[in-house]
């Protein structure tokens, strides 16, 4: 596996490959790589002639008061995870190359950045389609790989990539999750002990939730009720909001009665964690 660190080197490498007709695989990162990242990397590998991943914290994404400074960071684990599971490239661009002091550039997807988290990350999605839109140019991919686990994201991603004619197609892969259902994030790590044992009962909430709806429960204003008890009593956590939203528009729905994402935001302690599950009406 080769590590690129300059834009200008990755391009020239890119679109060589584009021109010999290779089909290449990208998967966008901001490292600290878990079994998530590397179920991203492998699915590239089975479906692609190229493997590239990209490492970058990209500073955009992050608020004044978020965990910029922080966010783990280990190249020689990533680079070595990265290899194992069959990248041809790691791409890891230097910040001062992603954003020359001369940047004016804006990119932003409205409406759907602002539900969810964006109601409590202003700015976060304008800094998230900035650098896969950058990331896309220089990589020149046929195929993204993006995880179900941030699905807002992949909501806005997939809005900007279409609204902008990127010719990429989005591959969408399953969250991974530890054995007691915790969704896989780089965050985790900053969890204490005790909070990652309580932070489990976040997806145990979920799942008491899509068993509710089996049941033929569809008011989603019921199921946000049993979700927050469930959080509240069994983990603590400060919850930053519970939606039931349909999985294309985030738009809130009242009813269950098609595909509905059932989404999360809570902080258990200090750390901000997200999850999701996809559930549809009994019939
Ligand atoms: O999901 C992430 O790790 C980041 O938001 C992404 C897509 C790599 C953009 O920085």
């Amino acid at each position: 596996m080769r590590l690129i660190t300059s834009v200008h080197t990755a391009q020239n490498i890119f679109l060589k490959l584009k021109q010999q007709g290779k089909r290449t695989g990208f998967v966008p990162t901001m490292g600290a790589f878990h079994e998530g990242h590397l179920s991203l990397m492998r699915q590239a590998r089975k479906e692609c002639d190229v493997v590239v991943v990209s490492l970058f914290v990209n500073p955009a994404q992050f608020g004044p008061k978020e965990d910029l400074s922080r966010y783990p960071r280990d190249l020689g684990k990533d680079r070595a995870l990265a290899a194992s599971a069959g990248a041809d490239y790691l791409f890891v661009p230097r910040a001062s190359d992603m954003y020359a002091p001369e940047f004016l550039t804006r990119v932003r997807v409205d409406v759907l950045s602002d539900g969810l988290c964006g109601r409590f990350r202003p700015g976060h999605f304008d800094g998230v389609v900035l650098v896969v839109a950058k990331l896309l140019n220089i990589v020149q991919p046929e195929r993204m790989f993006l995880g179900q686990k941030d699905a807002q994201q992949v909501a806005v991603i997939r809005r900007m990539t279409d609204d902008l004619n990127f010719s990429v197609k989005l591959r969408v892969c399953p969250v991974v999750r530890e054995k007691d259902g915790l969704a896989m994030s780089s965050r985790n790590r900053y969890l204490s002990d005790e909070d990652r044992v309580r932070a489990a009962g976040i997806y145990a909430a979920l799942s008491a939730a899509r068993e509710a709806v089996a049941r033929g429960e569809s008011d989603a204003q019921r199921i946000i009720l049993q979700i927050k008890q469930l959080i509240n009593d069994g983990t603590g956590a400060s919850i930053e909001y519970v939606s039931c939203v349909d999985i294309k528009t985030l738009k809130d729905v009242g009813k269950i009665n098609g595909k509905v994402m059932i989404a999360v935001a809570a902080r258990v302690g200090n750390t901000r964690l997200i999850d999701n599950i996809i559930v549809r009406p009994s019939s």
